[in-house]
């Protein structure tokens, strides 16, 4: 299968037809059918897969005389945003076995194992914790607090990965497989309008993070209910959206609240909840942290006359990734030069580099859109995209 084939074939797994986005959330049918592809490509080229406890899959080639360890992992995640873009994890994975396919097709023989990773809930976008395939295996989030995670349905995670049939209280640090690992190198396309090149090396992923909002006030009637009365947890909460704005222009940062859940919903009633979901980045953790606490206090003083309470949670934070300086060296080497670039979005590759040296190759997009439909690539810059990744998994595995 060709890069175009692959491509092809994956195009309308998950895909609204109205909208064009993606819906590929972890363990749903869509996601499980691109999981299902993934073995498919596996098997086709005869590599050995891998299951781990944490979901996450790996398809190996191993060299000749079956060296298991110094690996060269690549790949990325099969999961989607809500609405998500076609590239956004899968255009890693498919340039991964294209890549390989055409270090075969040069007669290239690698010392060193190569895998081509798929990381589980990379988005987060069904458990709320981005990365947690990775997260899981480098040790960073606790198994117990991953078991309870829940989805929008109130499945917790530890049932979704039973009924996957994955052992629940076997999640977690895998110094196995990560000791096998001497690197990791994910390609991914680019997420802003900032790659002028078809291919670009990762400096850094900024700090970032999610936090939840909970306001909590009282339902009652619409049409009865005197104003005086009221304890409408919507009013703090649209104070709290402008504020996010506000606090992010103040602070150099950037703030969303993309996410909201209206309790109980009803057009005429007031709700008795609202819960809201920020995610804010920025070029240092202090500023991310100012951010937040600014968007909280301006939250706290809304809701005070109208009695409404509000809780913040943080769900998940992951601090500046500055990529291993060497690999990112070699890799640039290995391309004979490309411009790097850092970003501000999050990936499976920055959790890693707490535990393996990591780097990232980016894939121009033209649009500067992602995480919606017009995320986009063109043909010649993914097949630039697979050269590249080809070029440094050679040189990586070599020796
Ligand atoms: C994941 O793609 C993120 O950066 O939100
Ligand atoms: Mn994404
Ligand atoms: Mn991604
Ligand atoms: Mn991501």
């Amino acid at each position: 299968m060709s890069f175009e084939e692959m491509w092809a074939a994956l195009l309308p797994v998950g895909r609204d037809e109205a909208t064009g986005g993606y819906h590929r959330f972890s363990w749903t049918p869509p996601e499980l059918e691109c999981r299902a592809w993934f073995l498919d490509e596996a098997r086709r080229r005869g590599l050995d897969v891998e299951h781990d406890a944490n979901g996450n899959m790996v398809a190996w080639w191993l060299p000749e005389d079956g060296t298991r360890h110094g690996a060269v992992l690549t790949g990325s995640h099969l999961d989607s945003v809500p609405g998500g873009g076609a590239f956004d994890g899968p255009l890693g994975i498919v340039s991964a076995f294209a890549a390989v396919d055409e270090l075969r097709r040069r007669g290239s023989t690698p010392a060193k194992p190569i895998g081509i990773a798929a990381f589980a809930e990379e988005e987060g976008a069904r458990f709320g914790v981005a990365c947690l395939g990775s997260r899981l295996v480098s040790g960073a989030i606790d198994p117990a607090r991953a078991r309870a995670l829940t989805d929008g349905d109130g499945h917790t995670f530890a049932e979704v990965m039973h009924n996957a049939g994955f052992d629940p209280e076997a999640i977690g640090p895998d110094d196995d497989l990560l000791g096998r690992i001497g690197c990791y190198v994910e390609l991914h396309v680019e997420q802003g309008r900032v790659l002028e090149e078809p291919v670009g090396i990762a400096s850094a992923i900024v700090p970032h993070g999610r936090w939840r909002f909970d306001f909590t006030g009282e339902g009652n009637h619409a049409g009865t209910t005197l104003l005086a009365d009221r304890r409408d947890p919507m009013l703090p909460f649209a104070r709290m959206v402008i504020a996010a704005r506000e606090a992010a222009e103040r602070n150099g940062t950037v703030a969303t609240v993309g996410k909201v859940a209206v309790v109980p919903g009803g057009v005429n009633a007031i709700a008795s909840s609202v819960t809201a979901w920020l995610d804010a980045r920025g070029p240092a953790d202090e500023r991310v942290r100012r951010t937040v606490r600014e968007i909280d206090e301006a939250a706290r003083v809304a809701a005070r006359p109208h009695r409404v309470s509000v809780d913040l949670a943080e769900e998940s934070y992951t601090e500046i990734v500055d990529f291993n300086r060497a690999l990112r060296d070699r890799v640039g080497a290995a391309l004979g030069g490309a411009p790097v670039l850092p970003t501000g979005a999050g990936h499976d590759a920055g959790v890693l580099s707490a535990r393996v040296p990591a780097a990232m190759l980016f894939v121009r997009n033209p649009t500067g859109v992602s995480h919606a439909p017009a995320e986009f690539a063109e043909p010649a810059d993914c097949l630039a995209g697979v050269a590249a990744l080809a070029a440094v998994l050679d040189d990586l595995a070599r020796g």
